[in-house]
């Protein structure tokens, strides 16, 4: 904690001009500070969604809303049940419901892009990010050091900080090995609770820590917490190092555990596919027909007309066995903003009947069911071998390859 405030001094952004004509630093942060929004359950939203959410995408919210509640959080269903979070959703305040829902044990596990954890930070150490405008001066902005997210502002001094708290973490850890992003993930959210403690009321990474659910990145470069890292590699000679491989094989080893398997989606993205890809992982590449998705739910601003992953819908992630073909019934996609559909979602969820349920702490049984599915994948390769391992033992084949 020390020695980022004392990093502190060398943050006064010196190649950026002092002061502008227009807005100063204290008009652009003067809006209220964002806080994590915590959903308790409110019977008015359920009756909102159940009696005047009636068609179109409203519908659609109230249809992922009862998919949710009635099937996926059935006892004896005993759903797996993965968030992917893309879009900037802690930034915009929404880490508190997923917050909640870790902490009640509806969400197993968390694959969001590096830009959510890394901004969850500054909720952790304490730094305000404000509620602001999107028609702002970006120039002015630039000058007087302040950073926005559409119409969050906070001082470009919270990314410096939070850095260098990181990086502090990074020396104080002694990780050097490859590890998977949950094991990082979970290291860092300890870190948090012993250096701030009660954090893990309004911190997704340290709050996932507390309750044993492991959160992975799907692309660990692609933010200022990789940024970091690769700062430890080149300046320490850490051999820290995120292993992807670690992250592909725990997923599918969750997925391969889960009696159903389900997620709710948040925006697209690479979280999205690092979740669906599961599935195909385990009956293209290891050969065990465990079965597409039972459960699947999208909230997103996204298109399918774009050909793109974060737009597809459930029926065409049935051609490539991430979803079982037989449950399309149990999918939706509601085109709506998260910031306003999943707070929604949340209220009515918490207000439900099977709201609360014991955690799976999947976190901690990693090592395990990644053995399992080394077992399973070797029985499997023993009884189908692969075609190209057959093409090799078939000469005439061989030729033509
Ligand atoms: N400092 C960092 O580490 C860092 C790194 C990358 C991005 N960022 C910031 O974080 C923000 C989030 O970036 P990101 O990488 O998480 O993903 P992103 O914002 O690029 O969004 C990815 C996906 O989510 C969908 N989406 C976005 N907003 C949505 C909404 N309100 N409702 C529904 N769907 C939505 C998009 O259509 C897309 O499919 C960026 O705007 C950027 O300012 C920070």
């Amino acid at each position: 904690m020390l020695s980022y405030l004392l990093e502190k001094r060398s943050v006064e952004l010196p190649y950026r001009a002092p002061g502008s004509p227009g807005n100063s630093r204290q008009n652009f942060l003067s809006g209220k500070p964002i806080r994590y929004y915590r959903p308790r359950g409110s019977q008015d939203v359920r009756h909102l969604i159940e009696e005047g959410f009636q068609a179109f995408n409203a519908a659609r919210l109230g249809e992922a809303c009862r998919i949710f509640t009635d099937k996926m959080l059935l006892p004896e269903h005993d759903t797996t049940i993965a968030l992917t979070i893309a879009g900037a959703m802690t930034p915009a305040g929404l880490g508190g419901c997923v917050v909640e829902l870790m902490e009640r044990g509806i969400v197993d596990f968390v694959i969001s892009t590096g830009a959510n954890l890394y901004h969850d930070l500054h909720y952790a150490l304490n730094f305000t990010l404000h509620r602001g405008s999107p028609f702002v001066n970006d120039v002015e902005l630039y000058e007087e050091g302040v950073i926005r997210i559409y119409d969050v502002l906070f001082p470009a001094t919270v990314l410096l900080e939070t850095d260098a708290y990181i990086r502090d973490f990074l020396v104080r850890s002694g990780m050097n090995d490859p590890v998977s992003t949950a094991e990082f993930h979970y290291a860092l959210g300890r870190d948090l609770m012993e250096q701030h403690p009660g954090c893990e009321a309004y911190s997704v990474v340290a709050a996932a820590a507390a309750a044993g659910v492991p959160i992975y990145t799907s692309s660990p470069g692609d933010s200022s917490i990789g940024m970091n890292i690769a700062y430890h590699e080149l300046m320490n000679d850490s051999r820290l190092m995120i292993d992807p491989n670690k992250d592909v094989n725990e997923v599918c080893a969750f997925i391969l555990a889960g009696k159903k398997n389900g997620c709710v989606i948040l925006g697209g993205g690479s979280p999205k596919n690092f979740y669906l890809q599961g599935q195909p992982t385990l009956w293209e590449v290891y050969g065990i027909p465990k079965g597409g998705n039972d459960y699947f739910i999208q909230i997103t601003t996204d298109q399918v007309v774009w050909g793109g992953l974060s737009g597809a819908t459930p029926a065409e992630a049935v051609s490539w066995g991430k979803v079982n073909a037989g449950v399309l019934p149990d999918t939706v996609v509601a085109y709506v903003d998260s910031t306003i559909a999943f707070p929604l979602f949340c209220e009515y969820t918490i207000a439900s009947q099977h709201a609360r349920r014991e955690r799976k702490e999947l976190v901690h049984k990693r090592d395990q069911l990644v053995a399992a599915l080394r077992a399973e994948a070797k029985i499997a390769k023993r009884e189908h071998p692969a075609p190209s391992e057959t093409l090799d033992t078939m000469p005439d084949l061989e030729r033509h390859r």
